[in-house]
């Protein structure tokens, strides 16, 4: 059978496999938060011609049915067929996107005052050449020289004894040994020829990959890669993922597919910047406990069954080659630690870089990416919870909701006698949907100006035609166009429930050490949403607490700047551990409590307005 796209692409298909599959074989991939089940309806594409089977039009609304619009994932070619892919439909995963890098990083590891020391040590040895007197094996000869200059203990690895017999050769017997701290041979080269040494820090996002290479010697960083985390294609959360390792058997495609992701992304700049692969000595990985586990090639699916066990938290040094990243297979690689199922290493990095561990003050600390992970603590102790906020923000279960690329409105204001919204979109084009900082400026604006009540229903005495009845309910439209960009209120709903849970997680935490918002000092906000996010839209929607915004610190992507501190000093390394270890972990989900947080959390801003005194007096306003 052969699938013909408008644009002029032809593919092949199997009898028997869906729109969706068929086109994912062929490398052409749609957007898809539920991974194929159904259920998302993003993957919407239009058959022009030819024989199909839809067993199931989901989401779909009754105008896009008789524009012949169908569900990939739900639809089955029956013989050639013509099909158009909408722009929306389209999911860009091998782009680069822009993270931006991190100018105070080196300043950030200097405020720490600690040394540079990376995971591998270095020693020049002049080993005595064997001789027909002097016979014994070169295993015992180098352990003989590192006695000699006072190291003991030194293991070796197959894999380095392997390569370890010419390499001695090669060097003339002068050669620079690579250890690790906890004293394993890792390399042998020739103590004339010694390089310039790089490391990798890895920021293992759900949404996003990220990598910076960094110079160990001096801590400078040389350069950074980022791109979508590519499984992606098999959901957007990570009990989707879970799913599709465990039930769907996807667990290599998943590990291929975000190592394939940090190989992609280390090609460019080891050629840009004229690294050899064999210099890069050591790799940090930081990412939530799903996300390590599916790069180790670990099978996560106890992390979704109650009692939600992951299998490691503190993991061992394993080598480059085993996690097939495509550096010197003896590299080793260090994985920040996890606290437990649902706050992994990329929060324990986080810790590390906002230093709220080193302070007396109470802080909150929130990254609020595609899931919701909280701590609240300070130099004494440190309490840490995990709220399934789900991730609507970046676009999943939401009719015309995006991710923040191109084409997706990022700013909303409302002009209160008129209705009309003033749009700002990512890229000044035409608006293809909403990501999470314009879904937090939409309701906190809507709200304000009387368009939508408390509970999120659209007030239908306000005059204006942008209030209408579609196909999927009531719904505001903010843009139109050959396709209307709309908020609905199943939308709101959902926009509400995530807020509802990210401020509940909030709320319990505190109570569950026995403080109230007023003791907080210090909100740190991290994660990728951190960048775009309005504090004073946050707090009128009720997400973020309402404290004074002068307590409110940015600090972007705190997984990776945690990783590259941890790729520097053995200090700080010492320092997450004690942080993972350190930090108290409460399961929410279990939590009846919880429920009552989440339920009183669900009116905007919330059901009790005293905790909400600035947000009430704009209303009376
Ligand atoms: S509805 Fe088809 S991928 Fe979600």
């Amino acid at each position: 059978m052969e699938i013909r796209l408008t644009s002029g692409k032809r593919l092949s298909a199997h009898e028997g496999s869906d729109l969706y599959q068929a086109l994912k074989g062929n490398g052409v991939y749609l957007v898809s938060s539920c991974g194929g089940k159904g259920t998302c309806g993003k993957c919407r594409v239009r058959v022009v011609e030819g024989p199909c089977e839809t067993v199931s039009h989901g989401k779909l609304g009754q105008k896009e049915r008789a524009e012949g619009i169908v569900l990939a994932c739900r639809t089955f070619p029956k013989g050639d067929v013509l099909i158009e892919i909408p722009k929306e439909s389209v999911l860009v995963v091998g782009d680069k996107i822009a993270i931006s890098k991190s100018r105070d990083l080196f300043e950030l590891f200097e405020s720490f005052s600690v040394d540079v020391s990376p995971v591998v040590k270095h020693l020049c040895l002049d080993v005595p050449p064997p001789t027909i007197h002097d016979n014994i094996s070169d295993v015992e000869r180098l352990k003989r020289a590192l006695d000699a200059a006072g190291i003991k203990g030194v293991r070796f690895s197959h894999g380095f004894v392997s390569s370890m017999a010419g390499a001695l050769r090669k060097a003339g017997w002068k050669i620079i040994l690579g250890y690790t701290e906890d004293l394993e041979a890792v390399f042998v080269g020739s103590a004339d020829g010694y390089n310039d040494k790089y490391g990798l820090a890895v920021d293992i996002g759900t949404t996003t990959v990220v990598v910076y290479l960094v110079d160990l010697a001096d801590g400078r960083l040389v350069d950074v890669g980022s791109t979508y985390n590519s499984q992606i294609r098999h959901g957007d959360d990570v009990i989707t993922r879970i799913i599709h390792a465990t039930e769907g058997g996807g667990l290599s495609e998943l590990r291929d597919a975000v190592v394939g992701d940090i190989n992609d992304l280390l090609n460019p700049l080891v050629e840009r910047n004229s690294v050899e692969r064999d210099d890069i000595e050591s790799v940090v990985i930081a990412g939530n406990t799903t996300m390590v586990q599916l790069f180790w090639g670990l099978d996560p699916a106890s992390i979704r069954e109650e009692p939600y066990i992951p299998t490691a938290n503190f993991f061992p040094r394993w080598k480059a080659g085993t996690s097939h990243v495509a550096v010197n297979s003896q590299t080793p690689v260090y994985t920040v630690p996890c606290v437990a199922s649902y706050v992994g290493g990329d929060i324990a990095a986080g810790v590390l870089a906002s230093r709220m561990h080193k302070r007396s003050e109470i802080a909150l600390f929130m990254d609020i990416g595609t899931n919701g992970e909280i701590v609240v603590g300070n130099n004494e102790w440190l309490m840490t919870a995990a709220c399934s906020a789900g991730p609507c923000f970046e676009g999943s279960g939401i009719r015309h909701g995006m991710r923040a690329t191109e084409g997706a409105i990022e700013s909303i204001r409302i002009d209160p006698p008129t209705w009309e919204p003033e749009l700002g979109v990512i890229g000044d084009s035409q608006p293809l949907g909403i990501c999470g900082s314009g879904m937090i400026d939409a309701i906190s604006e809507m709200f304000l100006t009387g368009i939508i009540d408390q509970r999120g229903k659209l007030v239908r005495k306000v005059k204006t035609d942008r209030i209408r009845e579609g196909e999927e309910g009531p719904e505001f439209v903010f843009y139109r166009g050959d396709r209307n960009v709309a908020l609905t209120e199943v939308d709101i709903e959902n926009i509400l429930r995530a807020k509802a849970a990210i401020y509940a997680g909030v709320s319990l935490l505190l109570k569950e050490v026995g403080f109230g918002l007023e003791a907080i000092e210090r909100v740190y906000i991290a994660g990728g949403f951190g960048n775009y996010l309005n504090v004073e839209r946050a707090i009128i929607l009720g997400m973020l607490p309402d404290l004074p915004k002068e307590k409110f610190v940015f600090l972007g992507n705190t997984s990776i700047a945690g990783a590259y501190l941890c790729l520097l000093s053995a200090d700080l390394r010492r320092e997450a551990e004690e942080i993972a270890s350190k930090m108290t972990y409460m399961e929410l989900s279990v939590s009846r409590r919880f429920m009552d947080e989440y339920l009183s959390a669900l009116f905007l801003p919330h059901t009790d307005m005293t905790l909400f005194p600035t947000v009430a007096e704009l209303m009376k306003k």
